[in-house]
């Protein structure tokens, strides 16, 4: 029987909450399948962590994830730890430290979801996003000179290398075509003068080398307000770190709700573990309060399933999510229902076993 090793960051505020369920359905769906089984091994790190030990994670913790199959992920951000030091190092370490330069974020409004928008239909909301996951405006480089005096001087640099520009687009493109969509690349060339316009051209090399597949190309604002008048456009969408970042945000709106939206990590070489998360953050609004929505968990333990070649089975807990959805009784109040995160783990977990 296969083994999946799974390290397990829960995180901070909800993020151990929804963390649970997502683990729950995992277990079941291993449970009805006697082919495969997950082991699940649980890093304490996060915001609490770093209250007690000054540091976000073991000082080789990069080390200790390297031998998993993967990573499931929780949040981390909590008030009292400043958000660019939970976030960098831990999540963009990982992310940076493995090489998980692709962030796949799906954009699909599920039957039974909310609909926000009048004058669109349903199935014309169904993006794939590929956001560019290691670079660019995120690298982390620049400085900070003169901090604090009058003169100061910040500088935030993006960078935007051939190799890494390219290998995104590519990966892009290869989806596009393995799904028999359209590719959408989203920029801004007219006021980014040397990135975006290396972006666009990359996208048009590479583009020379898939003619069946369809393209189009759009400036980062426009998109923006396309993806609310005619969402339809978009198919597969390729598009840099900060962009994705702030239009899947608005594409969580879209397709349902921040507590539905979920998000992958790959490494595609698969030399280091990938690594799956909702995209939401810790919630500390409602941590503790046990009702947080743990369907973007669940939704990335399915992501999870593709990854490791179960696509069947990661289509069955997606459905199972539609099912639940559409009954519209065991949801929690973000979705205008009354149950609790593990009650929706629990019904979510019952629909697999009906459905497999
Ligand atoms: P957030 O996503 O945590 O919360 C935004 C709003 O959405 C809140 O009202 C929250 O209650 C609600 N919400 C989010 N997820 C929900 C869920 N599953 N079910 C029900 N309601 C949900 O974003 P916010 O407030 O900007 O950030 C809070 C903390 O999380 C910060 O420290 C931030 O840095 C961190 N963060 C971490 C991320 C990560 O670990 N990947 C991503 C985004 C933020
Ligand atoms: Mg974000």
């Amino acid at each position: 029987m296969k083994q999946f090793k799974i390290a397990v960051i829960a995180g901070d505020g909800i993020g151990p909450e929804v963390i649970r369920e997502g683990v729950k359905v995992l277990n079941k769906v291993a449970q009805l399948d006697s082919n495969f089984q997950f082991e699940f091994t649980y890093f304490p790190w996060g915001c609490e962590f770093y209250a007690e030990n000054g540091k976000m994670m073991d000082d080789d913790g990069i080390d200790q994830l390297k031998e998993f199959d993967a990573i499931y992920l929780g949040a981390v951000g909590f008030p009292g730890v400043p958000d660019h030091i939970s976030l960098w190092d831990l999540l963009l370490k990982i992310r940076k430290s493995f090489d998980q330069y692709v962030n796949i974020r799906p954009v699909t409004l599920l039957k039974g979801a909310h609909l926000p928008l009048v004058d669109v239909k349903r199935e014309d909301i169904d993006m794939l996003f590929i956001r560019e996951n290691s670079e660019g405006e995120y690298s982390g480089a620049g400085d900070w000179l003169f901090k604090g005096q009058e003169h100061e001087v910040v500088l935030q640099n993006s960078v935007f290398s051939r190799k890494g520009t390219e290998r995104i687009i590519r990966y892009a493109f290869e989806t596009a075509k393995k799904e028999g969509r359209s590719l959408t690349s989203i920029s801004k060339a007219n006021a980014l003068n040397y990135s975006m316009v290396f972006w666009d051209q990359v996208f048009e090399e590479v583009s020379a080398q898939y003619p069946e597949v369809e393209t189009a190309s759009y400036l980062v604002d426009a998109a923006a307000m396309l993806m609310i008048k005619d969402p339809k456009r978009f198919e597969v969408v390729v598009t840099s770190n900060l962009f994705g970042d702030i239009l899947t945000d608005l594409g969580a709106a879209l397709a349902g709700g921040i507590g539905l939206a979920a998000g992958a990590n790959i490494n595609p070489e698969r030399d280091f573990p990938s690594m799956f998360e909702p995209i939401h953050g810790s919630a500390p609004d409602i941590a503790g309060k046990g009702i947080g929505n743990p369907l973007a968990s669940i939704w990335s333990a399915s992501q999870m399933l593709d990854f490791f070649g179960y696509e069947a089975h990661g289509k069955v807990v997606l459905e199972a999510i539609e099912q639940l959805l559409l009954e519209d009784q065991v949801l929690t109040p973000d979705m205008n229902g009354t149950a609790s995160t593990s009650e929706v783990g629990d019904r979510v977990s019952e629909l697999i076993a009906t459905i497999i």
